[in-house]
């Protein structure tokens, strides 16, 4: 697919809903990793703007950043640290409302606000990275992004 990417001008679902059968074409018939992650992260931008969306990949026991958009960021992050390494130590998606009230939590940018961490599983059902979004603005993120990003990040079982 060489295409744009068509974004839907309607609300937060209706845009998930026109994404993912893009982001689906996106992935087939392309089985390197960081190309595919790149890609995804580059839809999610294009789409909804978000201010950092990108991937780190599991690595020993830290996480190590992959293809993001948005500003630089931490390249390392310990299991159990931060909003990441809890999603990936407890196996599940973390929305974090506000960020400051996170334990713990790894400020890469003073400007982000919220945040959502959604892990990605191989075909054992073992982590093998985490997809990571933030927001400049607070409480961006709810269960209709927690529902949709869990069902994109399926797309990119190892
Ligand atoms: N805020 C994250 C660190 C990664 S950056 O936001 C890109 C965390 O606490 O896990």
């Amino acid at each position: 697919m060489a295409e744009d990417l068509h974004v839907s001008s309607g609300g937060k679902a209706e845009r998930y809903r026109v994404l993912l059968p893009q982001v689906r074409s996106l992935l087939a018939g392309e089985t390197d990793r960081v190309a595919n992650l790149a890609n995804v992260a580059a839809a999610l931008k294009t789409t909804f703007g978000f201010f950092w969306v990108g991937f780190y990949r599991v690595q020993g026991d830290e996480l190590v950043l992959g293809p993001f958009q948005g500003p630089v960021a931490c390249t390392r992050i310990a299991r159990g640290r931060g909003v990441c390494g809890t999603a990936w130590q407890e196996d599940r998606t973390l929305v974090v409302p506000d960020v400051d009230a996170f334990p713990g939590h790894i400020a890469c940018s003073s400007l982000s606000r919220s945040e959502i961490v959604v892990p990605l599983h191989d075909r054992e059902g073992r982590v093998w990275g985490v997809l990571d979004i933030d927001s400049d603005r607070p409480a961006a993120f709810d269960e209709t992004d927690a529902a949709w990003l869990e069902e994109l990040c399926m797309l990119l079982k190892d």
